[in-house]
């Protein structure tokens, strides 16, 4: 029998997904993030955008120095200083560090935002290309808005980009707007129009829009695309990007009409997806397909029935190949040190010594409290304790007395940097008035977009935690926070987005 193709699965989740609203992440997240791709075994993972500020920058030059398996891509504009600034973060990776040039290529963008005629756009992606392989042979380009640029001029791009050493050619749905007949259709015409296309990975990267990125993927997959721009949890610019896990196991499981290979190992792909969701506080919708929580749930009893009989008769594919273990209850009081860490390792977490030590005492104050504990505790105890960003403000204690006698008021003592603080103050609930005390002692006045609160999992005696979206300066940033008492956990997740927001606005974005 013929190998079949490999597809190779580019990830951009530090890229284009930390352009989602609230998912910027810090260095030390990012390097959590790369490691869990470098696991899940991807081809490409795109680490940022280094000419943006001086933290991208960082982050891409670590993940170019730490991460070992998968290439190491960084975008830069088709400008020669963007370019050299790229390198110099990338070159780390040697022939693994692949540099991501674009420029748009639709009359809407040429005309309205770069005011170049389509000649101009030509020279300057071809002079970009050339300067970038100069540095290495590993050059992708992308024509920005690709789907609603003239197909001649996109396959004269295409020609053009690719005998000045481009050695990956990436055709963006920027704005989410093609249906997979018309993508397919795009990039059929440039597998058969464009003389040197076989000199290059022709490469496909789909936005969300209108719900099409993954369809829109697998149909250019159909008409030859050789890579897929993905992302953890599909997350991304406004309705984010093709999502990854589900474009994999589109792969996998429809082999049948899709006979193509790729690299990534799936049962890493459930713990990916919750690392990302804690790092980010963008929950996963319970019914996404894959990772949602009720994906492989069968509720109606006709489903559970038939899943009795033969798992086949409901179940596409199985919990367990994209890591998750249906058997979910994990530890206990008893539970030891070496299960402990056993289970964080299943859950994709491998911490250094002194995070496992305050991860374990946490769980053990935890497991006192409650007979059992679940995955769901673990990875609040994971994003409570370990993956913080610089904490300015901390909080020390807090009291709220409130019901239906008394006026809700909230006593909170705050540490602001280093110095402590402490007021009290009336609201109009136990939250209103926790979040007020916290605005007064830090001077601090974000607007609230969004606060929601739920039990991590069943039983009374459950953690509560809590999601704060806050925006802060033009910038949305999105807060954390788990306890067994709800307004504590509420005073947490508004600290920790306060503190986000602080980090945030010391490294200044330049943002595409
Ligand atoms: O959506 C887009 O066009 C992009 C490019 C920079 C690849 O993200
Ligand atoms: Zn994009």
């Amino acid at each position: 029998m013929d190998k079949l193709k490999t597809i190779k699965i580019f990830d951009t989740t530090l890229r284009d997904g930390e352009q989602s609203p609230g998912a910027s992440m810090n260095i030390e997240e990012k390097l959590r993030i790369a490691s869990q791709l470098e696991k899940l075994n991807v081809d490409v993972i795109e680490a940022g955008f280094p000419i943006a500020s001086d933290g991208d920058f960082e982050s891409v030059k670590k993940i170019a120095q730490m991460i070992k398996g998968p290439e190491i891509a960084g975008l830069c504009r088709a400008s020669v200083m963007d370019i050299d600034r790229a390198w110099e973060a990338l070159k780390y990776a040697g022939e693994r560090g692949r540099i991501h040039t674009f420029i748009a290529t639709s009359d809407i963008h040429m005309e309205r935002k770069l005011q170049m005629s389509p000649a101009k756009v030509l020279e300057t992606a071809v002079k970009a290309v050339k300067h970038a392989a100069a540095y290495t042979a590993n050059v992708e380009f992308s024509c920005e808005d690709a789907v609603r640029t003239r197909l001649d001029f996109l396959a004269e791009m295409v020609e053009a980009v690719i005998d000045a050493g481009a050695t990956t050619v990436n055709i963006p749905d920027t704005v989410g707007y093609a249906i997979p007949f018309e993508f397919f259709n795009i990039i059929k015409h440039l597998k058969d129009n464009v003389p040197n296309i076989e000199k290059a990975v022709l490469s496909v990267h789909c936005h969300n829009d209108l719900g099409l990125a993954v369809a829109n993927s697998l149909a250019a997959i159909q008409a030859g695309a050789g890579q897929v721009e993905c992302t953890i949890n599909g997350i991304g610019e406004r309705a984010g990007n093709c999502s990854l896990e589900e474009v994999v196991m589109a792969l996998r499981t429809r082999r049948d009409i899709l006979p193509y290979e790729n690299n990534i190992k799936t049962e890493h792909i459930y713990a990916a997806s919750r690392l990302l969701s804690t790092i980010t506080g963008i929950v996963v919708q319970p019914n996404k397909a894959i990772v949602g929580a009720n994906a492989f749930a069968h509720e109606a009893g006709i489903h559970q029935h038939g899943v009795m009989m033969d798992k086949e008769t409901y179940e596409i594919m199985t919990p367990e190949s994209i890591g998750l273990n249906t058997n979910k209850l994990v530890l206990g009081k008893h539970s030891g040190r070496h299960a402990f860490v056993a289970r964080l390792n299943e859950l994709g977490y491998d911490l250094p010594k002194q995070d496992v030590e305050k991860a374990f005492v946490r769980f053990k104050s935890l497991a006192d409290r409650k007979k059992e504990i679940f995955d769901e505790d673990l990875d609040a105890i994971v994003a409570d304790e370990i993956i913080r960003v610089p904490e300015t403000v901390k909080l020390k204690q807090m009291n709220v007395s409130s019901g239906s006698f008394v006026a809700p008021t909230a006593t909170v003592e705050l540490e602001i940097k280093g110095k402590l603080k402490r007021t009290a103050i009336i609201g109009d609930g136990p939250v209103d008035a926790t979040f007020k005390a916290i605005k007064k002692l830090t001077g601090l006045q974000p607007r609230l977009v969004n606060f929601s609160i739920g039990s991590i999992t069943g039983g009374t005696d459950a953690l509560g935690e809590c999601t704060v979206r806050l925006e802060y300066e033009g910038h949305e940033v999105i807060g954390q926070g788990a306890h067994s008492d709800i307004i504590v956990a509420s005073a947490k997740a508004y600290i920790n987005a306060i503190n986000k927001a602080l980090d945030f606005s010391q490294r200044t974005k330049v943002r595409i």
